[in-house]
């Protein structure tokens, strides 16, 4: 593994890897056993969009394994000036140890990972959110212990995150169930991908992806970028909730996921967030340990 660009990079072995990884890190860390295995190690964070969860996590997850982090704003940056990726790729490549990056096109990630000769990592693009994934698996097998027979349900936008979800579910062998508006579908390679690799349900039926599921999956209707799609997309998300009338048909057991920020009253009921608050900050918590695994992997 020499990059994070995408989910469907890794092998199930590798990912088994980093969740293992990731599991001992975060016992270390609850237990105060030292883990600096970056000791002195550069990790650039580029910054295209917002973010509390993956800008925080790097930097204290950097700086627990004994490196350093840069925040790097591409409102500050040369690169929001129209410096081209491929140079921004080799300049930082010659100061820093890796580079994780924020932004909208996934084609610039793969293009700095092209051109810079350092591991990158991806912090979130348009088309995916695989340090978002690894996190929300490890919260998964932490407390269903693993990952047999579950079946995941994912209910709203086909958007980066399904897109990861479903390709994470899919390598660690769930059946995975997409609920969204027809002209809302996840990627149609992905799609294909699945279809081809293991059980995927796409349906616009909420309730019938939503039955017998383990977990439930849920992300906001308008993700940062479509802020001038947001009247739109209020009209055409707008059953499209995560309530209790849809648990109802879910497993009695079933567990509650949300990358966060969350919408209370949009995507998910202020009831049904609250009653897995537990889930949902533990899954933002494991963004750390699963971050600072990968860091490891890709770092050391
Ligand atoms: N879930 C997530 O990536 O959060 P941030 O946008 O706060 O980083
Ligand atoms: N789909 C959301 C995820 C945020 C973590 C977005 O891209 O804004």
């Amino acid at each position: 593994m020499k990059h994070l660009l995408k989910l469907a990079d890794l092998s199930s072995e590798e990912i088994f890897g980093i969740l293992n990884l990731a599991d001992q890190l975060k016992y270390e860390r609850k237990n105060n056993i030292a883990h600096q295995h970056l000791k002195g190690k550069k990790l650039g964070m580029i910054f295209s969009k917002s973010s509390t969860r993956t800008r925080v996590s790097f930097e204290v997850g950097m700086n627990e394994l004994g490196g350093y982090a840069l925040f790097l704003s591409d409102r500050d940056l040369q690169l929001g000036r129209g410096e081209p990726i491929k140079d921004t790729a080799r300049v930082l490549s010659r100061y820093l140890d890796g580079i994780m990056i924020r932004t909208f096109a996934q084609k610039d990630v793969e293009d700095l990972a092209e051109y810079g000769s350092i591991p990158i990592i991806n912090g979130l693009t348009d088309y995916c959110h695989p340090c978002q994934v690894l996190a929300d698996l490890m919260t998964i097998r932490e407390y269903k212990g693993s990952f047999k027979g579950l079946k995941l349900c994912f209910v709203g936008d086909g958007n980066n995150m399904a897109n990861s979800l479903i390709v994470g579910g899919i390598k660690m062998g769930m059946e995975v169930a997409v609920a969204c508006p027809e002209n809302y579908r996840p990627d149609a390679g992905i799609i294909e991908w699945a279809e081809a690799n293991g059980k995927l349900l796409i349906t616009s039926d909420m309730k019938k992806a939503a039955t017998g599921a383990d977990v439930l999956y849920t992300d906001v209707w308008a993700s940062m970028g479509q802020e001038g799609e947001k009247k739109e997309r209020e009209k055409v998300f707008k059953n499209y909730c995560v309530n209790a009338d849809l648990m109802s048909v879910a497993k009695t057991d079933a567990m509650v996921l949300h990358c966060l920020p969350a919408h209370r009253g949009e995507e998910i009921t202020a009831d049904v967030f609250e009653a897995h608050a537990e889930e949902i900050f533990d899954e933002a918590e494991n963004r750390l340990h699963a971050q600072k695994a990968v860091l490891v992997k890709l770092l050391k």
